[in-house]
């Protein structure tokens, strides 16, 4: 019974294909859409916290944790290209695994997104401080970090925070310029996206002639890791899983491309190829070029590609990739702020949360109020916590959701054999239990305080949300027919109140 309600997924496709979004993204919009959403605070950042749990053993965590993704991708190119519709894991779960795991899913996620959106502004935070210290600009350190972190200052003394205050202010910022509905367009995203690739290019051919073999020993200080330890390559990878995070983002632009069936694969795996081999290059470059022993010097740095530099002589050319960074990670906390107020909105719409939180603004044509409580918790979040603790917790939502998107990929096989996949995941019943198990393997490796420990204190919160109000509202809850998602009382489809966005409206 618990698991009977679902969406039919010819009812979402309908919806979609009624909805008017002009179809105008190619393949290569959608590789560089995927590029700007995973390059970011993952690559720029946790970099140093990946060194400081598995040292540099941590380059075996990037490929592990690419890996993972690399499988994953392939199963969302067969349920995006096949549901070409946004609402990413939550919608594909409510068609094919019920209300109820949708409703966890959805809760997941907004670990994946919003909590991501934090860890993002907090990593951005590092760099802009610094450069802010390096104009002579800094703010007092107990305003450069939230309570639970630490500040290595260039004299190598330590310091606590208090509140992050600039990582705060961003993430009001971009919720504001959300609230207006600023939309980035597609010549905007290809531009910062060019900026990231110039930054980790010259890093790359800076880095690499400056290797020394000395640098990867001992490769492995902290071992492989164990299950809820939270340390060595698996610990580290678990972390750095983030850095790949956002490629599903192309998912979500499916109602805006065209030809989705060819175009969402080669955007979803082609971003993924694209950021794994540059992360790859820039781990074995940082950790060739300057060691990365666990509780050294680039492991407490908050801006680890521009350390790297400076040490290897050029601390003109660190600075300005500090710069990239700071221009550029911005895009990626807009994105992550601009996909929660979506989910949060579609499952609004469903009856599953208030429909206050549904609501569009009259003049912005933007989900105005869903906007705003997202962003004062992600402003909150970036305030008060580390970028790492913050990046764990994302994973371990984003994990869960990978791992219902595979399950969910493989049960339509069974129950829905004949429907048209225009892309067919390759030998999926290898790729999507390898996807699961390897979600599986990087969740327990995230470590159990506080990281799974918050996950299932979040999970059984979601839970009795869920059974106290959402099962009730929901539209498909006994009575409830008629609010079906955009159907109103006579049967007829409502317009959908943020088409107007435009085609290029968001990420
Ligand atoms: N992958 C994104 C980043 O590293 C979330 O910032």
């Amino acid at each position: 019974m618990l698991f009977e309600r679902r969406k039919p997924l010819d009812l979402i496709l309908e919806t979609a294909s009624k909805r008017s979004l002009t179809r105008q993204l190619g393949a290569f919009d959608l590789t560089m859409l995927g590029i700007g959403a995973v390059i970011g605070t993952g690559i720029f950042v946790l970099t140093a916290v990946a060194a400081n749990k598995a040292g540099p053993g941590m380059m075996y965590s990037f490929v592990i944790a690419g890996i993972v993704c690399a499988l994953t991708a392939l199963i969302y190119s067969e349920i995006a290209a096949m549901v070409p519709v946004s609402g990413s894991a939550y919608t594909y779960s409510y068609a094919v695994l019920g209300e109820i795991i949708a409703w966890l899913v959805g809760w997941a996620l907004i670990l994946e997104y919003a909590v991501a959106a934090g860890a993002v502004a907090v990593g951005w935070s590092g760099y802009a401080n610094g450069f802010l210290r390096e104009i002579g600009a800094g703010l007092p350190i107990a305003l450069t970090a939230g309570p639970g972190d630490t500040i290595t200052l260039p004299d190598g003394t330590t310091a606590a925070g208090s509140f992050n205050l600039i990582a705060f202010l961003l993430s009001l910022l971009i919720t504001w310029l959300l609230y207006l509905g600023t939309s980035k367009s597609a010549k905007f995203t290809a531009m910062l996206v060019l900026v990231k690739i110039i930054a980790l290019a010259v890093f790359i051919f800076l880095a690499f002639p400056a290797v020394n073999s000395a640098n990867f020993e001992p490769m492995l200080p902290n071992g492989w890791g164990t299950p809820l330890s939270g340390v060595g390559v698996l610990g580290a990878a678990a972390s750095i899983f983030f850095a790949y995070v956002g490629f599903d983002a192309v998912s979500t632009a499916a109602e805006e491309t065209k030809n989705p069936n060819r175009n969402i694969p080669i955007g979803l795996i082609g971003s993924l190829a694209v950021c794994t081999i540059f992360y790859l290059l820039v781990a074995y470059a940082a950790v060739g070029a300057v060691g990365a022993q666990p509780g050294g010097a680039l492991s407490q740095s908050k801006e680890p590609l521009a350390f790297v530099l400076r040490e290897i002589g050029w601390p003109k050319v660190g600075s300005a990739v500090a710069i990239a960074a700071i221009v550029a990670l911005p895009s990626v906390v807009l994105m992550m702020i601009f996909g929660q107020t979506r989910i949060l909105f579609t499952m609004a719409r469903d009856g599953l949360l208030p429909d206050v939180l549904a609501k569009v603004h009259p003049k912005y044509h933007t989900p105005h109020v869903v906007t705003w409580v997202t962003g004062i918790a992600v402003s909150l979040f970036a305030a008060m916590f580390p970028v790492g603790m913050l990046a764990d917790i994302s994973n371990s939502g984003t994990l869960f959701a990978f791992f219902m998107v595979a399950a969910g990929v493989m049960v339509l096989r069974v129950t829905d054999p004949k429907r048209i996949r225009p892309f067919r995941a390759p030998l999926i019943w290898i790729v999507g239990p390898l996807a699961m198990a390897g979600c599986v393997l990087l969740f327990f490796s995230l470590g159990w305080n506080p990281t799974i420990k918050y996950f299932c204190i979040w999970a059984v919160i979601g839970l009795v949300l869920y059974f106290l109000y959402a099962r009730r509202r929901s539209h498909l809850a006994p009575g409830n027919e008629y609010l079906l998602h955009g159907y109103a009382k006579d049967g007829k489809l409502e317009p959908d109140p943020l088409v107007q966005e435009g085609p290029n409206a968001g990420p």
